[in-house]
């Protein structure tokens, strides 16, 4: 290897962090701004985070179906080379009614390739199911889309207990669970760019 070569060990993965509650009020924004903290102290990756509250993506309504990728509105333009950018994914979410919610499943259903053979850790919150049922009830999903899930997950119940003036403050066992998921994550991200492009 010369000096001009990248270290694939080294080399760094472009994550998204995608916050997947929108409501006014949400714990998700405390949640997300944690995660991105953990996140950020990870050499493997550089951060984009996606706040949908800001994203602002309408309901779907592109008259073809994603994988043609013959896009005719602005939003999904530009959705699409944001996503297209990404290595890694996290999807910080609570469960809605035992399931995801509409605007994470919105802003999935607007592309296709995009999402194709990346890898995709969970950081999930709530009562006493930690937001774990969204995270299963998204796996069909992920499946159709050729989006692979890695192991652990960080699943955060009762989650609201460790929040205080908006900070999210976890225990030691969450902070564990996003320093393994985040090490995982980046090594299925350079499994899979390699087999996506060849680096
Ligand atoms: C529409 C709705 C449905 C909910 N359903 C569940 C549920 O099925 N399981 C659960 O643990 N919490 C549920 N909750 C409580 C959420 O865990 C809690 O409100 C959490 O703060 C939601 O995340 P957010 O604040 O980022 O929107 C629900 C909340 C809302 C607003």
């Amino acid at each position: 290897m010369t000096s001009n070569d990248p270290d694939p060990q080294h080399d760094t993965h472009r994550l998204m962090i995608v916050i997947a509650s929108i409501r006014q009020g949400r714990g998700g924004l405390s949640v997300g701004r944690w995660f991105e903290e953990q996140a950020a102290q990870h050499e493997a990756f550089v951060l984009d985070v996606v706040d949908l509250a800001e994203l602002d993506l309408p309901l779907m309504t592109e008259p073809n179906h994603p994988r043609l990728q013959r896009y005719t509105q602005q939003h999904t333009k530009a959705w699409s080379a944001r996503v297209s950018a990404a290595d890694a994914f996290v999807f910080v979410t609570p469960e809605y009614n035992f399931s995801f919610t509409a605007p994470l499943k919105n802003a999935i259903d607007y592309l296709s390739r995009e999402w194709a053979d990346k890898p995709l850790g969970f950081v999930t919150y709530g009562g006493v199911s930690g937001g774990t049922r969204a995270m299963v009830a998204l796996l069909p999903t992920l499946q159709a889309l050729r989006l692979h899930p890695v192991m652990p997950a960080v699943n955060v119940p009762f989650y609201t207990q460790y929040i205080e003036d908006d900070v999210f403050s976890p225990n030691e066992v969450t902070i564990k669970a996003a320093n393994d998921m985040l090490a995982a994550l980046a090594k299925a991200s350079r499994t899979y760019r390699r087999a996506r492009t060849g680096r």
